[in-house]
């Protein structure tokens, strides 16, 4: 396994845990996850309804280019809503998409770490999906609070 210099993983942990006490805060925690994308990327968000998945979404496309951030809102009767940034941004939501069989129909493979960022809501219904550069676990911790636990991939 390729070894990190220890400033490169003082500076990039694998797993870290943030509490965020507001959407403001989130979203700018959003903005700061950008930074360190590469393109393409895939980012799984996995949390339960209203954790913030949205909100985080938000954040990251913010951090990507996207000059109009109010512009992003769960795909509600498209699998995909698709932003430009300074590169393409497919925000989908995968909350309706129930069991293999009809995640494979709606083609996701076409656009998946093509060109740009994916952020995938309801990500743990891609199953072990490989190399993602992002997985993001968000818990509502009570009232403003949510806990996000970071892993980051490639
Ligand atoms: N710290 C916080 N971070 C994010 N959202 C928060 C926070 N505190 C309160 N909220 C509220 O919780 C809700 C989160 O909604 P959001 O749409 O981002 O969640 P979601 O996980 O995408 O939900 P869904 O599963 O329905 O798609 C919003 O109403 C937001 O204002
Ligand atoms: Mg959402």
């Amino acid at each position: 396994m390729k070894k990190r210099g220890a400033a490169a993983s003082r500076k990039r942990p694998e797993i870290c845990t943030e509490v965020c006490r507001s959407p403001r805060e989130t979203e700018r925690l959003g903005r700061r996850l950008a930074r360190d994308l590469p393109v393409p990327a895939v980012v799984l968000l996995c949390g339960a309804l209203g954790s913030g998945k949205t909100t985080l979404t938000r954040g990251i496309a913010q951090g990507l280019g996207l000059a109009n951030p109010d512009a992003v809102h769960s795909p509600s009767f498209t699998l995909v809503n698709i932003y430009r940034g300074r590169c393409p941004i497919y925000h989908v939501d995968l909350y309706r998409v129930a069991g293999r069989r009809e995640l494979e129909s709606v083609g996701l493979e076409d656009f998946l770490g093509r060109d740009g960022v994916t952020i995938v809501e309801w990500g743990e219904r891609l199953g072990d999906f490989e190399n993602p550069s992002l997985v993001v676990n968000l818990e509502d911790s009570g009232g403003e609070t949510r806990t996000l636990r970071i892993r980051r991939g490639r």
